[in-house]
């Protein structure tokens, strides 16, 4: 089990969050491909020097009749890429359907001496990341694996966000965490079809004041599940992701949508479609004025200490911790 971090533990030059123990890399976005199509296999040289993440996806939008295909793509791809810096993930099939056992059983042993990631599917409990711990602890063993294979859990049914805070801290494998929306929805019985974003009618009605026609405000549907998530996650030293935003006709909610999830915590979100490549590259880098006033509360305050005014606002040694959080994102972004 990993040993909850202490209450503050300044950050690592470079960290962009108190991820204590894990590789510090950017992972803005999660590029999704699916590797049983050849057309889009061939991408995938291309896309690593795009991209901060590959993810071969193997389960939802993979057709039953295509799995296996989509394995041993996935095991093509990586064999064939090199990586570098851009981490290489599979999503594998959910652990109750007939596929996720040969998943690993055939991926471990060819690539993965490669692979970065493993994301789990539909998790609802400690259980599946220790089921899923000790088969890759037996896989790696046998393969002579040196080093261990991550494990991202997608939050995605009810019972995984009333379990959110054990799945944290399930095991030191554990890379960090991204809401699905979509199966989210379902498993809550929202009245959605939506992947992920807003709806028009959940909103709130600005006063009425004797106008019939009053501004109706929308709210973000995924809020509580967000702030739930980051938390569970840094109190656990782990990585907190948005997942997928399915309206590619809407770039403008897909930013606002990532935007949000930003300014809550989390480090990145999943690109399913190339556009969303540079939505998500914009959104997770901080902003140039935002690292410039970070740098003005840093230099004006050089042990993080005391109280300091700066264009009016008052700053202390909360705010520095908040400026270092951006300028080491920014410095990562930079190398
Ligand atoms: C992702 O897998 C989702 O269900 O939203
Ligand atoms: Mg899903």
């Amino acid at each position: 089990m990993k040993t909850p971090r202490a209450f503050y533990q300044p950050l690592a030059i470079g960290a962009p969050t108190p991820c204590r123990d894990l590789p510090v890399r950017l992972e803005r976005m999660i590029h999704f491909v699916p590797p049983h199509i050849e057309k889009m296999r061939a991408k995938v040289a291309d896309l690593v020097n795009q991209v901060d993440v590959v993810l071969g996806n193997l389960e939802d939008a993979i057709p039953a009749d295509q799995k296996v295909a989509a394995r041993q793509g996935f095991i093509r791809m990586a064999r064939d890429n090199e990586f570098g810096d851009t981490g290489l993930w599979t999503r594998i099939n959910c652990l109750n359907s007939p596929w996720v056992l040969d998943d690993l059983m055939e991926i471990v042993p060819a690539v993965g001496h490669k692979l970065d990631v493993v994301m789990l599917p539909k998790v609802e409990g400690p259980w599946d990341i220790h089921y899923l711990d000790q088969l890759l602890a037996q896989l790696e063993a046998k393969a002579s694996l040196t080093r261990p294979i991550l494990i991202h859990a997608i939050l995605e049914t009810a019972e995984g966000v009333k379990n959110v805070e054990k799945i944290a801290t399930a095991s030191p494998r554990m890379h960090g965490m991204s809401l699905g929306p979509a199966d989210l929805a379902a498993s809550r019985g929202m009245k959605t079809t939506r992947v992920g974003g807003g709806h028009p009618d959940y909103a709130v009605l600005a006063d009425a004041d004797g106008d019939a026609s009053r501004t109706a405000y929308q709210q973000d549907l995924w809020h509580y599940t967000v702030a739930k998530m980051v938390d569970a996650c840094l109190s656990a030293g782990i990585k907190p992701f948005y997942g997928p935003f399915g309206d590619f006709s809407d770039p403008a909610a897909c930013e606002a949508q990532f935007r949000n999830a930003f300014l809550m915590g989390c480090l990145g979100a999943w690109s399913l479609h190339p556009t969303q490549i540079d939505i998500a590259k914009r959104v997770f880098s901080p902003e140039p004025s935002e690292v410039r006033f970070a740098a003005k509360i840093v230099d004006a305050m050089p042990d993080g200490t005391g109280a300091v005014m700066i264009d009016g606002k008052m700053q202390d040694d909360a705010t520095w911790k908040q400026a270092k959080v951006i300028l080491d994102l920014a410095r990562l972004v930079a190398a």
